[in-house]
């Protein structure tokens, strides 16, 4: 196929991309660097071999969708272009909601004008909010998220799912992602937070090589195995694999088990939850070095525990997660030990 890749310099986007090329695709990154490094396309290439065809451009921006859409006739998009970061959201809510929702707007607007039918949409667990109980299934309730960037996955997720039901030829899947850390094998892609991480993994690799002193754990009187948040982490590689197999959506007539459907959500996760200390854990004694962490008081807008029931992927899809923590704790030390800095040469 060939498949235009919003945001596919990013962290996700970078890894899909990978396993993208690896697997024969054809792949045009469009992407605004605004929160990458242009030096992933040599990383992408020195991986498989090639490097992949890149449009600097915004989806903010109808000329640049224009510009990149003559290009060539795309089978489909994989669309992880976005901002992310929660508490930048809460300052900066209409940057986000013009950013996430306006141009995810625009970019339907030109598949639509190109003729371009399939679209894969990153979305998140964040749209369950706190579940009533876990596991979360896909047909779980969405409830109302405590931030600005939530939302905008929410509010896009309804966008997808409206224009399927106008357009019978218009093809949606919304990939739900639980919490995607780990790097490539290789240790040359990986996740490169600007400034101090909000995520726990990153926070930790950099406790770990020294650029940070001790990781604050958020809480330790939450409702789990031992006080500490639960989330379900996956592996990046897994998740892109994900992204993989959700391209047979876009074949109903080679895949009968399959809901005949033209719009599909399916959670991505591995059905397992990790706590905060577990997840401590699990990178000290995979890479043998000590995390200095303290307790801290809760961080806003976290929940207890959160993961994933994946059968639905498992049972249409035929995917299914092969890496564990330790895979995860491991890899993502290898990126970090590698790329102390990120991209930054
Ligand atoms: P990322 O920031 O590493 O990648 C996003 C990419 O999109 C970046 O390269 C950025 O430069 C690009 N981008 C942003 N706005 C753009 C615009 N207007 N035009 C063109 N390019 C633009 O983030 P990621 O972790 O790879 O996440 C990818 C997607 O998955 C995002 O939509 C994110 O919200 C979603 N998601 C991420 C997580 C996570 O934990 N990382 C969880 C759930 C969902
Ligand atoms: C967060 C976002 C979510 C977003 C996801 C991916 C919030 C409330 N939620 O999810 O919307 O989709 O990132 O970008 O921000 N923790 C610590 N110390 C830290 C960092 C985290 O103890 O320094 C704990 C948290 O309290 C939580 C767990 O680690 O229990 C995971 O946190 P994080 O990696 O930020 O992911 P989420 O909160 O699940």
């Amino acid at each position: 196929m060939k498949i235009l890749v919003t945001g596919g310099c990013g962290y996700i986007g970078s890894h899909t991309v990978v396993e993208l090329i690896d697997a024969g695709h054809k792949v045009c990154i469009l992407d605004n660097l605004s929160n990458s490094s242009s030096l992933v396309l040599d990383r992408i290439e020195k991986i498989t071999g090639t490097k992949p065809e890149f449009f600097k451009g915004d989806i903010k921006s109808k000329d640049d969708l224009n510009d990149v859409f003559n290009l060539a006739n795309f089978d489909c998009v994989i669309h992880f272009a976005g901002l992310k970061a929660v508490g930048e959201s809460v300052e900066k809510p209409l940057e986000y909601y013009e950013n996430n929702v306006c141009g995810t707007i625009n970019l339907l607007q030109a598949m639509r004008e190109h003729n371009c039918n399939n679209i894969i949409f990153s979305s998140s667990a964040t749209v369950y909010g706190s579940p009533k109980s876990n596991p979360i299934f896909e047909d779980f309730p969405k409830l109302k998220a405590t931030n600005p960037y939530g939302e905008t996955k929410s509010v896009i997720e309804d966008i997808l799912i409206d224009n399927a039901k106008a357009n019978a030829n218009f093809n949606a899947v919304l990939l739900r992602y639980f919490n995607p850390i780990g790097a490539h094998k290789s240790g040359l892609i990986g996740e490169d937070p600007k400034g101090i991480p909000n995520n726990l993994m990153p926070y930790i690799t950099q406790v770990a090589v020294g650029k940070l002193e001790r990781l604050g754990v958020f809480g330790n009187d939450y409702n789990t195995v031992d006080g500490t948040g639960v989330r379900d982490y996956i592996h990046v590689v897994d998740l892109s694999l994900g992204h993989l197999a959700s391209l047979k959506c876009f074949d109903l007539d080679n895949n009968p088990q399959i809901e005949k459907s033209n719009c599909h959500i399916y959670n991505l996760g591995t059905g397992k939850g990790t706590s905060v200390l577990e997840l401590v854990d699990a990178f000290e004694s995979a890479n043998d070095i000590e995390i200095p962490y303290e307790i801290c008081p809760r961080r806003a807008g976290d929940i207890d525990e959160c993961f994933a029931n994946c059968d639905k992927a498992f049972k249409e899809l035929g995917w299914k997660t092969k890496f564990n923590i330790v895979d995860m704790a491991n890899d993502s030390w290898n990126w970090q030990i590698n790329n102390p800095q990120g991209y930054q040469l």
